[in-house]
């Protein structure tokens, strides 16, 4: 037995991605509270002894199972500034390209729906305030912390102490980066509360339901991406920095 319950989740994760599936279906957040271990998730969700050893028995099952129910193989680099360059390229471009795409099926959805399904109107204006946060979260993220990661990478290779000013700390930004996650956190679980767990209704049309199945993408790739972001780059461009403030004096 591998004593998964005393383990955090983000390590479970770690060693094992292809447990993320399962994990998303049992609403287990293995991004923003990855810290927390199996067993104090399995408590909160006021699992019984039987049904604890049964999920228990269902990763050891999923891990020795050849097949794999991770939305997306995770990438492994070896430099930062190419996670942080998959980061953009995938998720961020993701992001964008839904950033236009979702609030059109709001519109429509409201438009239609709203009579009848009030609930609606809510989650829209939630999830366009959503939207509007990410943008700005991401500027932050290729602007500042990218960048800043990148520099940390060189000064490591050219063997040199970093020289930032006062607030270019990165353990500083990324406190503000880890607190927008949670942000988004709690703000996509409204919204997958206000919309029944993104389950249709049925006098949903298909624009609704297209919607519900976009909202879901959305929610779990954002999953991934903090996943990526917290619990790999963040703790290694952490390192890095204490690395190289204790290494390299001038
Ligand atoms: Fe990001
Ligand atoms: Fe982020």
């Amino acid at each position: 037995m591998n004593n998964y319950e005393n383990k955090s989740i983000r390590d479970i994760v770690l060693s094992h991605p292809q447990l993320i599936g399962l994990f998303e279906k049992k609403r287990i957040d293995f991004c923003c509270n990855g810290h927390v271990t199996l067993s104090a998730v399995l408590n909160e969700k006021r699992y019984t002894e039987n049904q604890k050893e049964k999920f228990l028995a269902k990763i050891e099952e999923e891990i020795a199972s050849e097949i794999i129910n991770t939305p997306v193989l995770l990438p492994e680099f070896t430099k930062l500034k190419e996670l942080c360059q998959y980061i953009i390229q995938t998720h961020h471009a993701y992001v964008v390209k839904e950033t236009i795409e979702i609030p059109i099926l709001f519109e429509k959805v409201v438009k239609a729906h709203a009579a009848n399904h009030q609930e609606v109107t809510e989650a829209g204006q939630l999830t366009l305030n959503l939207l509007k946060d990410l943008k700005s979260h991401l500027h932050k993220e290729e602007t500042i912390l990218f960048p800043l990661i990148k520099y940390l990478e060189d000064c490591k290779h050219f063997e040199e102490k970093p020289h930032l000013g006062r607030n270019q700390s990165i353990r500083k930004i990324i406190n503000v980066m880890e607190s927008d996650h949670q942000t988004a956190g709690i703000v996509t679980e409204k919204i997958r509360e206000l919309l029944n767990d993104y389950k249709a209704p049925a006098d949903a049309c298909t624009t609704y339901a297209l919607l519900l199945q976009k909202l879901d993408s959305f929610e779990k790739d954002l999953h991934i991406h903090v996943h990526l972001e917290n619990n790999i780059l963040f703790p290694k461009a952490i390192e890095l920095e204490d690395f190289l403030h204790t290494t390299y004096k001038r």
